[in-house]
């Protein structure tokens, strides 16, 4: 605010379509985040002066990347700085699901708990399986080093293969066929963006790839796994439990999911962090400052996801 002629939605609501379109209609610069859908539609309404679309977060499948293009907008995100707390959040939910730590403190809360006994709540023992990550970018190299701590074999599916010092520090093992790796693994972790190519990447079909005793864990994109067909498998036990900070039409959250025991369900947390706010919104700032005084901002997706 005190750099710049300032409008602020000051209690953080989901803009709704009519105020988006007031917003990019009047704006040099629009701040965005992932509740606020930047269509074609909206973007057809874009005043001229709207140069800069400087989004609040990492992700920017809200935003029509190719429609910002064609009218010469330029598109900035925060990456880098949300890495460490979605990959704690990552781990978080893999334990939770495997040593079924929610599933125990329901448990109490509901007066349920009457002693232990050797049978009781019993999970599986982490140490020696073997997780696969799909897209070691970032955040999934950031899970990969937490997840050799607590001794599991980190295998990984990628565009590109990582290079030969990445994968020896990781000790990761390169798949180049998903179908393959998925096959094979006791859990899966989804940490590539959401794009039109990684959309129901975990389909159906390579759903019932994956082992009955295995685990799924999305702290991605909802988009990225088809939660309906996942939802079916969870209930007939072909897959033993998911872990998931994020749904395909968030907010909502199926009520097939709630009813399910054998999954952890968190609001869209991951990032959550009071440091990672801060530095979200220094990036934030960094992309305006720099584009405001007439140079390239460090952060400009639209030519590294189109
Ligand atoms: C992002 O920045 O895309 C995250 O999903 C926010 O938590």
């Amino acid at each position: 605010m005190e750099l710049f002629d300032t409008r602020l939605n000051d209690d953080d609501h989901p803009m709704p379509r009519e105020e988006l379109v007031e917003a990019v209609r009047t704006a040099d610069i629009l701040v965005p985040t992932l509740t606020d859908r930047i269509d074609k539609g909206i973007l057809a309404q874009a005043g001229d002066s709207l140069r800069l679309i400087a989004n609040f977060g990492t992700g920017v499948d809200h935003i029509d990347l190719a429609a910002a293009r064609e009218r010469g907008i330029t598109v900035t995100n925060t990456p880098g700085v949300l890495t460490e707390d979605t990959a704690d959040m990552t781990l978080a939910l893999i334990l939770d699901v495997i040593r079924r730590v929610s599933q125990g403190e329901r448990l109490i809360r509901n007066g349920m708990w009457s002693g232990w006994s050797p049978t009781h709540m019993l999970g599986h023992r982490l140490w020696g399986k073997r997780l696969g990550i799909v897209g070691m970018g970032r955040i999934g190299s950031a899970v990969a080093r937490r997840a050799r701590g607590f001794g599991l074999s980190i295998h990984y599916h990628n565009r590109r293969r990582l290079p030969d010092y990445a994968e020896q520090e990781l000790e990761a093992t390169w798949w180049e066929s998903l179908d393959q790796m998925l096959a094979r693994m006791d859990i899966v972790s989804v940490n590539c963006p959401h794009t039109p190519a990684t959309f129901h990447l975990l389909s159906a079909r390579r759903l019932k790839l994956l082992k009955p005793t295995s685990v799924i864990v999305n702290t991605s994109r909802g988009e990225v796994i088809d939660e309906q067909a996942m939802i079916r498998m969870l209930k007939a036990n072909q897959i033993a439990g998911a872990g998931l900070d994020v749904f395909e039409h968030e907010p909502a959250v199926s009520p097939m999911l709630v009813a399910l025991e054998n999954v952890v369900l968190l609001p869209h947390m991951g990032s959550a962090t009071i440091e990672g706010r801060i530095d979200m919104g220094e990036k934030v700032l960094i992309n305006i400052k720099t584009f405001a005084d007439g140079h390239k901002p460090p952060d400009r997706v639209i030519d590294t996801l189109l």
